[in-house]
């Protein structure tokens, strides 16, 4: 991906570009140094490996939250069964510390980070959400919910997340499908990477696809 020109006041088309050129996760971080994003939030950090590529890779970012558990042993019914614990909390820390004020670590629960950030009636907005903490169907519902509520208003902000696919226990892709189509964004997700990263952004809805499906489905039922 191009690492050129710095728009914050983007057409949807040139939106749409920005976003197709996501091929694998890595491109995320440039991506929203392109769209200008200033705040971010990431949603399961582990040690803290995704946290840094948005801190480095993105210089618009000012401030970026890293919010996990680290819980030993991972949370009763988390997916997928990671142990996180102290070496990985000590691992995420030393990685992002060069960061300095830009990269704020909260151990807490994503549902209670999320209720911490909203305080009569105010509630904290981001530029950007990226979500990859439990990947159970109820919990990334629940997720997709909660920080929906936390995504900036303009049309550039963007709702992410890893791992867009259904595996046993692990419905990501069943949680993101249905809230696509109930939020009308349209639905990437990048095709170069082993898990795919699944994207929305604010100012490209899915209108145009829709219409498709629903001439689709008007032949079928001929
Ligand atoms: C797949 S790992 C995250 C990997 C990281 N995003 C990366 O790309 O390097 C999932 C993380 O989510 C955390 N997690 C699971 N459930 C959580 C919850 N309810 N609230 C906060 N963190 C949670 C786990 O502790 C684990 O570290």
């Amino acid at each position: 991906m191009k690492d050129d020109l710095l728009d914050t006041s983007m057409s949807p088309g040139s939106l749409t570009e920005v976003l197709e050129a996501i091929q694998e996760r890595q491109d995320l971080p440039k991506a929203f140094h392109r769209l200008g994003l200033r705040s971010g939030v990431e949603i399961g950090v582990h040690r803290g490996s995704f946290s840094h590529a948005l801190l480095r890779s993105c210089p618009t970012l000012e401030q970026l939250l890293s919010v996990d558990l680290w819980l030993t042993p991972a949370s009763p019914g988390g997916c997928p069964k990671r142990h996180t614990g102290p070496g990985h909390i000590a691992a995420a820390s030393s990685r992002l510390a060069r960061f300095g004020h830009r990269s704020v670590m909260v151990r807490a629960d994503s549902a209670a980070t999320s209720q911490l950030l909203a305080v009569e009636g105010q509630r904290r907005k981001f530029d950007f959400i990226y979500i990859d903490a439990d990947h159970g169907y109820e919990a990334v519902k629940q997720d997709l919910e909660l920080w929906w509520l936390h995504l900036a208003d303009h049309p550039r902000a963007i709702f992410a997340g890893h791992d867009y696919r259904n595996r046993r226990q692990c419905q990501v892709k069943r949680a993101v499908d249905a809230f696509a189509l109930a939020v009308w964004l349209r639905l990437f997700v990048t095709v170069k990477d082993r898990f795919s990263s699944w994207i929305v952004c604010r100012g490209v809805p899915t209108l145009a696809d829709a219409a498709g499906q629903i001439a689709v489905d008007n032949e079928s039922s001929k």
